[in-house]
């Protein structure tokens, strides 16, 4: 038999970009969630996705509009809704957008660049599933002059501790005295996989930053700033 697709009540709604986990919780002790027509206050109710009908204020989960962000993530902030340490999120940049989205993926705190976010969990899932193999470009400053034979290595997939990394683009864009700037085009997105791959040639990554996914460039959006995802872009994505 198909397994079903259970999620917990409070899970379904963070999911559906109502609010953050703890918001939920407090709007199903408020009384405002329904499960199939019933007002339920357990955030740890199981929901069958494929047959209970969640209702929040009475209205749908899918009634609600789909949110597309598109930020320019600065080093600093965190890729989480809080931070035990209270360190910067980037919740703070997005705060007039007005409805509860969830980061696409995440970008490390020392890194910069292109972030999506939304409140389309299955837009997310599949930009974020390996098996999309959907195509994210970073810009790095290696540490170090990295040989042509270092770059190929990059290209021709690395030894990592979970495992050879697929095939890349790379491109080498410019050498400073000291340093190799180049661009890097991945299909996967492992923890941390741009600074490990470069570890991984006895160098480390000074800059990173992502200015592309898929058909999504950051272009001229400044630092710290966001706009919604235009229709054609979502599409493009989907
Ligand atoms: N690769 C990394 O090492 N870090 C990121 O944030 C993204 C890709």
């Amino acid at each position: 038999m198909a397994k079903r697709p259970l999620k917990t009540l409070e899970r379904v709604l963070s999911k559906a970009g109502i609010g953050s986990r703890t918001d939920a919780r407090a709007w199903i002790a408020e009384g405002r969630v329904k499960v199939n027509g019933r007002i339920t206050r357990d955030p740890d109710q199981w929901i069958d996705m494929a047959r209970d009908r969640v209702r929040f204020d009475n209205e749908p989960l899918e009634a609600r509009a789909r949110v597309y962000v598109l930020l320019y993530k600065p080093t600093g902030y965190l890729t989480t809704y809080k931070d035990p340490q209270g360190r910067p999120t980037v919740y703070e940049l997005i705060e007039d957008v007005g409805t509860f989205v969830s980061p696409v993926g995440r970008l490390d705190l020392d890194t910069s660049g292109l972030l999506l976010m939304t409140n389309d969990n299955q837009f997310a899932e599949r930009v974020t599933n390996p098996e999309s193999h959907v195509p994210k470009t970073y810009l790095v400053k290696a540490s170090t002059l990295l040989t042509d034979e270092q770059l190929q290595q990059l290209r021709d997939g690395i030894e990592l501790s979970d495992g050879p990394t697929r095939p890349a683009a790379v491109k080498r864009l410019r050498d400073s005295a000291k340093y190799t700037h180049f661009e890097i085009t991945l299909t996967e997105g492992r923890n941390r996989q741009v600074r490990r791959m470069v570890e991984a040639l006895d160098a480390t990554v000074l800059k990173l930053v992502r200015i592309r996914i898929g058909p999504i460039a950051i272009g001229t959006l400044q630092i710290g700033k966001w706009r919604a995802l235009t229709p054609t872009e979502v599409a493009a994505l989907k």
